[in-house]
């Protein structure tokens, strides 16, 4: 694997290297980033990752300065996995100049959920994704539905500008209490992370009551935020929502998704279940 910090290089490197698979990550790797990578391998001649906290999704008090860096090793797991090129600027790099041109989606899609709690997050996210896939230059990437949200704003900031780029969604992998893999559970203390599962639960039990047929979603919602509220938690929101906007669903809309976001002590852990 070959690791590129400047732009120049990376660039010069890919020089006829055929159709690139691209998969952008903060590092930290898990299973989750590992399987995403593995499902983009086969989808061409030539997987490129890219590694870079990017300062511009972070909130001013958010976990920017403490994110765990683990550069050695995120560089090993993902020469296992056939990884040709890894990405790793520094931020003098990527924002030489205090960055002035945003990608800002429309608040219906970037102020629900995540975005009522994390504001500014997917301008960051949209921005830096937006420069990488320009940087880069993939003919496909993959993005895992874990954040869901991000997945859905990627398509269409893509689709919009008319980028010449197939968005690849990556299924979320579990532990085997359930608990989806996240960067940030490494923050849970011995405690929590027996209790983290309860999300996941909670979400699921939403899940079946949609199957169920109970059309009162609100109190399906309601019902989760209270089991976790009972178990110590801080929920922010649990919303049954249309996969494809994001939006509430009329009465009988299908392709639904449950998702869900709460604090457990100080760490904030989200995730979500296509119904
Ligand atoms: O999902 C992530 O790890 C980040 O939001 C991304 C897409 C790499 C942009 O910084």
């Amino acid at each position: 694997m070959e690791i590129h910090s400047t732009i120049a290089g990376l660039r010069a490197a890919l020089m006829g290297a055929g159709r690139v698979s691209f998969v952008p990550t903060m590092g930290n790797l898990h299973e989750g980033h590992i399987a995403l990578m593995r499902q983009a391998q086969p989808l061409g001649d030539c997987l490129v990752s890219s590694l870079f906290v990017n300062r511009l999704q972070f909130g001013p008090k958010e976990d920017f300065g403490t994110y765990p860096r683990t550069f050695e090793a995120d560089c090993a797991k993902m020469a296992t996995v056939g990884v040709a090129h890894l990405f790793a600027p520094d931020e003098r790099e990527m924002y030489p100049a205090p960055q002035a041109y945003f990608v800002q989606p429309e608040p219906v899609q970037a102020d629900i959920l995540e975005g009522e709690f994390r504001p500014g997050f997917f301008r960051g996210v949209a921005t830096v994704v937006m420069k990488l896939f320009a940087i880069v230059q993939p003919q496909v990437a993959v993005f895992g539905k874990k954040d869901y949200q991000q997945l859905m704003i990627i398509r269409n900031m893509v689709r919009e500008f008319a980028l010449p780029i197939e968005i690849v969604a990556g299924e979320t992998v579990r532990a085997e209490d359930g608990l989806a893999l996240s960067s940030r559970n490494g923050y849970l203390s011995a405690a929590e992370r027996a209790e983290a599962p309860r999300l996941y639960r909670a979400l699921e039990a939403v899940r079946q009551g949609v199957r169920g047929g109970e059309r009162d979603l609100a109190r399906l919602e309601q019902w989760a935020m209270a089991e976790l509220r009972a178990s110590g938690w801080i929920p922010q929101y649990v919303a049954v929502r249309k996969q494809l906007d994001l939006q509430l669903p009329a009465a009988h809309d299908s392709g639904l998704v449950v998702l869900g976001a709460a604090l457990l002590g100080s760490t904030r852990l989200i995730d979500n279940l296509e119904v």
